[in-house]
């Protein structure tokens, strides 16, 4: 108990550092808080300072959740301890101590979280959201149909795990209610292959 409360702090730390903040400070980029969609995280980072940086935010992003998951499987921790730790990762994400609590939306660092589960639910999910992406150039719906998928391919590939993935699914469908409320009225933007695309 007393390592899986350390790594619920230390994943929470880990997901509070936002990968989105720093690389467009560092590259001199525009505060994704305050342009385009507002959220601090890859898919906003593509629409403002191209793909390179989006590649980082998103490999960064995943890593925060990957480590401390991977780590605490490492050390033997249960599938619940594990579910707890994937789910601090991503409150730190969303809820960033760092950041006055404003994060992103937990994408990434739900899936780098998942690792654990191994490669066959990566693939799954990768797989997923990319021919979702590409039939509907929506990055949050390909992330919401992925997250209501996610828990379903779970049960097939490892059933300990099913109740740790829908919460972080759970979680990443309750932030993006925005997202959501966009897509209604018809204002949510599309992902596109040019640079700092306007759609
Ligand atoms: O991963 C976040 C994505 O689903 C939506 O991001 O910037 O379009 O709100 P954004």
């Amino acid at each position: 108990i007393v390592i899986t409360v350390l790594m619920i702090i230390v994943a929470y730390l880990a997901g509070s550092i936002s990968s989105a903040i720093l690389v467009c400070k560092m590259r001199g980029l525009p505060d994704p808080r305050e342009n385009g969609s507002g959220n601090p995280g890859a898919t906003n980072v593509l629409r403002i300072g191209g793909a390179s940086s989006a590649l980082l935010v998103l490999f960064f992003d995943m890593l925060k959740g990957a480590i401390p998951s991977y780590l605490s499987y490492l050390l033997g921790l249960d599938a619940a301890s594990l579910g707890f730790i994937a789910v601090a990762a991503c409150l730190g994400h969303i809820y960033p101590v760092f950041f006055q609590f404003k994060g992103g939306k937990g994408v990434a660092t739900a899936f780098g979280a998942m690792a654990p589960i191994g490669h066959d639910l990566a693939l799954c999910l990768v797989a997923t959201w990319v021919v979702l992406v590409f039939i509907t150039r929506y990055s949050s719906v390909s992330a919401m149909a992925t997250a209501v998928l996610a828990p379903m391919y779970t049960w097939w590939l490892d059933e300990r795990f099913v109740l740790p993935v829908a919460m972080l699914s759970t979680l990443i469908l309750i932030r993006h209610k925005d997202n959501i409320e966009r897509l209604r009225i018809g204002e949510e933007t599309k992902v596109s292959r040019k640079r700092s695309n306007k759609k």
